[in-house]
């Protein structure tokens, strides 16, 4: 980001990157449980829960690379190791089921994970409407992806 387009912007860039970090991290957390449970129910029987959750986990992972490379475009860098997600994101580690078929505790983790990720991206919108529009643009999109992840995962309850 040059000069005139950091003037314009009118956002406290050193807080927008650390909001922005802050998602990066959850989503390597999110992409991490999700690939984790997929490989974990594969099997008969188990084919729509693991194509679910590998979409998602993909998706995730492509919000990440998406995040990361706007904080770099803002001039910061996103989190450098694994130790440190954990410690740098908005929330904990969204874990995996004890037992390899319960799917129930499976929808209560994506159910939790969407949600917050839903929230984290909407405050981020809010802050960054009507002044840095690029930023806006990005998570306005991936906002919308987590959307409709909610909406997969509650269509598959039934
Ligand atoms: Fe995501
Ligand atoms: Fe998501």
């Amino acid at each position: 980001m040059g000069k005139k387009a950091r003037e314009i912007a009118g956002v406290d860039l050193k807080d927008l990157i650390k909001d922005l970090d802050r998602a990066y991290c959850d989503e390597w957390l999110a992409f991490y449980a999700y690939w984790y449970m997929a490989q974990a129910v594969e099997g008969l029987g188990y084919e729509d829960m693991a194509e679910f959750l590998n979409k998602i986990a993909k998706d995730e992972l492509e919000h990440a690379g998406e995040v990361a490379e706007r904080i770099i475009e803002l001039g910061g860098l996103p989190t450098n190791a694994p130790s440190k997600l954990e410690g740098n994101a908005n929330a904990a580690y969204p874990g995996v089921m004890k037992k390899l078929a319960d799917y129930a505790e499976i929808m209560k983790i994506v159910a939790a994970a969407e949600a917050g990720a839903i929230e984290v991206y909407d405050k981020i919108a809010k802050k960054t409407f009507g002044k840095d529009h690029d930023t806006y643009q990005l998570v306005t999109h991936i906002l919308g992806e987590e959307i409709t992840h909610e909406e997969m995962f509650e269509n598959l309850k039934g």
